[in-house]
């Protein structure tokens, strides 16, 4: 409710391998809407892999690169479903600029199966050597960090058809 007239956007944030591309795909598709992926974005504008800039400027310089990738597409015109970085929420600016400007959904998913999507890809530098044990740790560092969101979806047990059904009744 503490989002009504905001009806053009909706945010997808969510720890790594919460499924925020799967479901925001899906998302886009039904509402007719383009969709807009805050890394993928990143990685056009740079030129460079996310890997690539964690390496050069470490975290800190991803993130400023983030939050000015972030601010862009929340400032476009257009509707639109925007997937973004697990680490997206971590800024407040990032929060304040997602709640002004959308509707923001928080997925949640048990460790076990973070651990399971995340595994088959090797392209998060934050997850780099032992995969099990970096997403316990960030997920315990994150514990509360997607809190803000006005709709938290727990996709336990859920298809992504089903997450996307849930958002668009709570719309
Ligand atoms: C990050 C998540 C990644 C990507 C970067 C950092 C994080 O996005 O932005 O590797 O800090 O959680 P996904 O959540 O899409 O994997």
């Amino acid at each position: 409710a503490s989002n009504t007239g905001i009806t053009d956007k909706i945010v997808l944030v969510g720890f790594m391998g919460t499924g925020k591309s799967t479901v925001s795909r899906l998302l886009a598709e039904q509402l007719g809407w383009r969709r807009i992926d805050s890394d993928e974005e990143i990685v056009r504008v740079t030129g460079k892999a996310i890997k690539d800039l964690f390496a050069e400027g470490g975290e800190a310089h991803f993130r400023s690169i983030e939050t000015d990738t972030l601010r862009n597409i929340l400032q476009s015109d257009a509707p639109a479903v925007v997937a973004t970085g697990g680490g997206a929420v971590l800024r407040e600016e990032n929060r304040s600029a997602m709640l002004a400007h959308a509707l923001v959904v928080a997925l949640k998913a048990d460790e076990a199966h973070i651990v399971e999507r995340v595994s088959s890809d090797s392209s998060r530098p934050l997850l780099q050597g032992d995969t099990a044990a970096n997403v316990r740790r960030l997920l315990e560092e994150r514990r509360t960090a997607y809190d803000f969101a006005p709709l938290i979806i727990d996709t336990t047990g859920l298809t992504p058809e089903a997450v996307c059904k849930i958002i668009v009744e709570q719309r």
